[in-house]
């Protein structure tokens, strides 16, 4: 592959901090709107922050070696995706700007991972500095401070071959002299910047960073930038460790976790100034709300904060409306939902391209099928219906009888959601857990690359009888899953033994029943322990508290997972609404020439009612 190489200068720049956290639910990592230029999240520190430079969290090599690069016509990104599973996300506005960080131990390896994302990304970094186990053990990380001669192997296989700038973070050593002796080493393979966390691999990020082996650094290192972190809070500090050191550039992490903003001159913007704009970008990039959540509760640190009823609200939030509606923002929610929709619609079937004009690979399966899983017997088939039943769709005639022998495995089950803005047909999905087996069985048929089912679910519910806890045990085996293909919903619902009554029209002792039931739910500590673990907990029996009416009242029981699965983005969805469709640059490349016209003249105004077999 021969890449026309872009020049990035590192000198002089403000730069946000390669930031990961493998604990968090998302697998991206927990900060990737900070840094892993994830659709768009590059623009959102650039424009308002005044920032340069973004670094995207950690890609360990093999991760992202063989990813297929696919176009994503709803948010207009490109996505990398390998095994079922999203490894980098970039808006192609933001290319000029983002710098992919690889974990690496290999020359050959590193070489092949960086080629892979080569046209998307500004310039390569390798990471020289991660502390963890995992990359120590594997020879990568802070493990290549003490592998100088692999070191230089790496980056000057990068350095002559990628066709992109490298860079790369290290850490400093336990003496000065080592210390330079490596940067000297790093700066004849030929990077354009080497960036230093002041910090020893075996110093905790509490203990303050040593800003003072910096000068001796710029000093022995004359021909690239030196770019400094560690511990630059606000941008007072930015100008003080210049003066201090006469480093060339700054690199911020937790600072910029705490307040993206720290980057401008001017000063810290407004927390909910910032939280806002944060949010849109997670609606326009679909971002999840689970890495949205833990995002914004990373902004609010100081106890003025931990202790607004906000904060409150954000632990509780299920969903990114849910967060939009605590800052007044779910109107921009409602809106740009039907924009992803109508962009995904309009670019369908269309073989996308990028400006360049080089064809991307497709993206993945439609995601049309709610899964349906847990243990014969518990009521799977009973919730569907009551679900159709609650939104008026009817009941396919070849769906068997609730006590139908064979059990309900394998089936499918049409559901017609049918809201005011939107129709679209998608399929419940039964899957029966055998007993002892917690899942594992079902499971087995998602493995395997091949397998296209694994890309078919949008959302996952899990049926288990309250007053049956080992029924709830086997969700833990679907944990691991709904983390790995990131699922739009993951429902956990709590039944009792009258479901199947009642949707027979038999509500015998329902009341009775329904409370002895709530309460053996509460016992359980079924709801911590979905929230812990990535599934919402919703006991089909609650019945909403006080004014039913309110506009404020949270949905419960079955209108909660009605409203929890009705607004995914769901594959051949009709608009019934006209929307104001802003195309980006990348997506007008792709109308016809009319169009073209159409969209400098402004923003087109489509009433879109396209069939479902479009
Ligand atoms: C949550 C988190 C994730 C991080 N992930 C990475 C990473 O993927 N790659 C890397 O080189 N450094 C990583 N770091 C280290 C930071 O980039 C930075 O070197 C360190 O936090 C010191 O800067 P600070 O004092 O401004 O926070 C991470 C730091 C944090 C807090």
């Amino acid at each position: 592959m021969t890449l026309s190489e872009n020049i990035v200068d590192y000198s002089n720049k403000k730069i946000l901090a390669p930031m990961s956290n493998a604990s968090a639910f998302n697998p991206l990592g927990a900060s990737r709107y900070l840094a892993d230029a994830a659709a768009g999240f590059g623009l959102f520190y650039i424009s308002p922050h005044s920032l340069d430079l973004v670094y995207t969290p950690e890609t360990v090599d093999k991760r992202i070696i063989g990813s297929t690069r696919s176009y994503n016509a709803s948010i207009g990104t490109i996505d990398y995706w390998k095994d079922g599973q999203l490894n980098f996300r970039t808006h192609p506005s933001e290319k000029s700007c983002v710098i992919f960080q690889i974990g690496t131990a290999d020359p050959d390896l590193a070489l092949q991972a960086a080629l892979t994302v080569a046209q998307d990304v500004a310039g390569i970094d390798v990471n020289c500095g991660c502390p963890k186990k995992f990359s120590l053990q594997g020879g990568m990380g802070a493990a290549l401070l003490s592998k100088p001669e692999v070191l230089k192997k790496i980056l000057t296989n990068l350095v002559q071959n990628c066709g992109r700038p490298v860079t790369c973070k290290i850490r400093i050593l336990e003496t000065k002299d080592k210390t330079l002796e490596l940067v000297r080493m790093i700066e004849t393979t030929g990077v354009r910047a080497l960036a230093v966390h002041c910090r020893t691999k075996d110093m905790r990020s509490s203990e303050k960073a040593q800003w003072g082996i910096l000068s001796d650094i710029v000093n022995a290192v004359r021909t690239i930038p030196i770019i400094a972190n560690g511990d630059i809070w606000c941008y007072d500090d930015i100008d003080k460790i210049k003066k201090l050191t006469n480093v060339s550039s700054v690199m911020i992490a937790r600072g910029a976790q705490t307040n993206p903003s720290v980057f401008r001159m001017e000063g810290f913007l407004p927390y909910d100034e910032v939280v806002k704009a944060y949010l849109k970008k997670c609606v326009d990039t679909d971002n999840s709300y689970q890495n949205s959540k833990y995002t914004l509760l990373e902004m609010y640190t100081e106890s003025k904060h931990t202790k607004a009823p906000e904060y409150r609200l954000m632990s509780k939030a299920k969903s990114l409306r849910e967060l939009c509606s605590i800052f007044g923002i779910e109107s921009y929610f409602d809106e740009q939902q039907m924009v992803h929709t109508a962009r995904s619609i309009m670019t369908t079937p269309a073989t996308p391209s990028t400006p360049q004009g080089e064809n991307v690979a497709p993206g993945p399966l439609p995601k049309n099928q709610i899964l349906v899983i847990g243990r014969r017997g518990v009521g799977k088939l009973a919730l569907i219906i009551k679900i159709l039943n609650a939104s008026s769709s009817t009941l396919s005639p070849s769906v068997p009888s609730l006590t139908d022998p064979a059990g309900h495995a394998g089936l499918f089950v049409p559901w017609r959601i049918d809201t005011k803005s939107y129709s679209a047909d998608v399929q419940f999905w039964i899957n029966e857990i055998e007993d002892g087996d917690v899942g594992l069985k079902a499971l087995r048929q998602y493995k395997g690359e091949t397998n296209n089912v694994i890309s078919m679910p949008n959302s996952i519910v899990f049926v288990f009888r309250k007053d049956q806890p080992e029924t709830f045990k086997d969700l833990q085996g679907w944990v691991a899953f709904v983390r790995k293909h990131e699922l739009a919903t993951a429902l956990c619902v709590g039944v009792s033994s009258n479901l199947r009554l009642m949707v027979d029209g038999i509500e015998a002792r329902r009341e009775k029943e329904r409370a002895i039931a709530q309460a053996q739910g509460k016992e359980q500590g079924y709801e911590d322990w979905c929230l812990q673990n990535g599934f919402e907990y919703i006991d089909i029996d609650e019945r909403q508290a006080g004014d039913e009416d309110s506009a404020q009242s949270k949905q419960v029981g079955l209108a909660r997972v009605l409203e929890a699965l009705r607004p995914n983005t769901w594959n051949c969805m009709t608009a019934k609404v006209a929307v104001s469709v802003d195309l980006n640059p990348l997506e007008r490349t792709q109308r016809s020439d009319k169009e073209e016209r159409e969209q400098r003249s402004g923003a087109i105004l489509r009433y879109l009612c396209i069939g479902d077999s479009y």
